[in-house]
């Protein structure tokens, strides 16, 4: 097996002797989304080489907008190429359509995939449009997909304030795998400005589980800003509960915490 090149992101720093995870404080959410584009973009050259695909797990939300800018950047100017990614998201609201503007979908689109040279069909979201009847059998073969393509290399996370990973609410048991979910309130609420109210903000989701998600290779986990510090400390130094999901992560043997100076 070729060795895959070292990591980017440094070593727990010295200051963090009450967590139970490595977790690297950055000057800004800038910075620390280069270093994770700069690890991403080290793993998919080196597989290149080797002729070997990557598989990438893949969050939308506000938090990764800087990591897909600086990818989208870097294959502009640096020539990296996709063409050898394979992705799939955590998760999509349902129902939804595809193309609705506050799709999971329609984030990806924008924010990364029309951009670089991603096969369309190596792009995977859950999704949103299937009738209830057919879920089920559509979430067996979310998870089917992922073990065909090799499983995920990275998985990229932010976390919600309720805890979540993906749309995991509180109560999201470790075992949990790919299935529809009741969004919690507070998240309907942070979600609400994007769908103009909460009454139309959509009350279920299908995503990933934890343990779809702890299953992942190497998992990194970014937050930036002072709304997210409290939930971030329980993640990391709380106690391993389904009632914050992230804190899973600590049982994770390559799972880093990326952070700004406010989180
Ligand atoms: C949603 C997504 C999560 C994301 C969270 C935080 O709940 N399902 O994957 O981590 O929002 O969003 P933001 O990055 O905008 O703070």
């Amino acid at each position: 097996m070729s060795r895959e090149p070292p990591m980017n992101l440094p070593p727990t720093a010295a200051s963090n002797r009450f967590e139970h995870v490595p977790l690297t404080v950055f000057p800004s959410s800038a910075e620390a989304s280069r270093a994770v584009a700069g690890e991403i973009a080290a793993l998919i050259r080196a597989r290149q080489a080797a002729k070997r695909t990557v598989v990438l797990g893949l969050a939308t939300g506000s938090t990764p907008q800087q990591l897909y800018a600086e990818l989208v950047r870097m294959h502009r100017e640096e020539g990296l190429s996709f063409a050898n990614v394979v992705t799939f998201n955590l998760d999509e609201y349902f129902p939804i359509q595809p193309s609705a503007l506050r799709s999971y979908r329609h984030f990806m689109q924008v924010n990364l995939f029309d951009h670089i040279d991603i096969v369309p069909a190596n792009t995977h979201v859950p999704d949103g449009t299937l009738p209830i009847s057919s879920l089920d059998a559509f979430c067996r073969e979310y998870e089917e997909k992922i073990q065909a393509a090799g499983g995920i290399d990275i998985q990229i996370l932010g976390i919600g304030r309720t805890g979540h990973i993906g749309f995991n609410e509180p109560g999201s048991p470790r075992r949990s795998r790919t299935r529809m979910v009741t969004l919690d309130s507070l998240t309907r609420r942070d979600a609400s400005g994007d769908f103009g109210g909460e009454e139309n903000t959509p009350r279920h989701a299908v995503t990933m589980g934890v343990r779809t998600i702890l299953e992942a290779r190497r998992v990194i986990l970014m937050a930036w800003g002072q709304h997210k510090a409290e939930i971030v400390r329980e993640a990391v130094e709380g106690p391993v509960t389904p009632q914050i999901t992230a804190s899973f992560l600590q049982e994770h043997d390559n799972v880093h915490f990326v952070v700004d100076m406010a989180a």
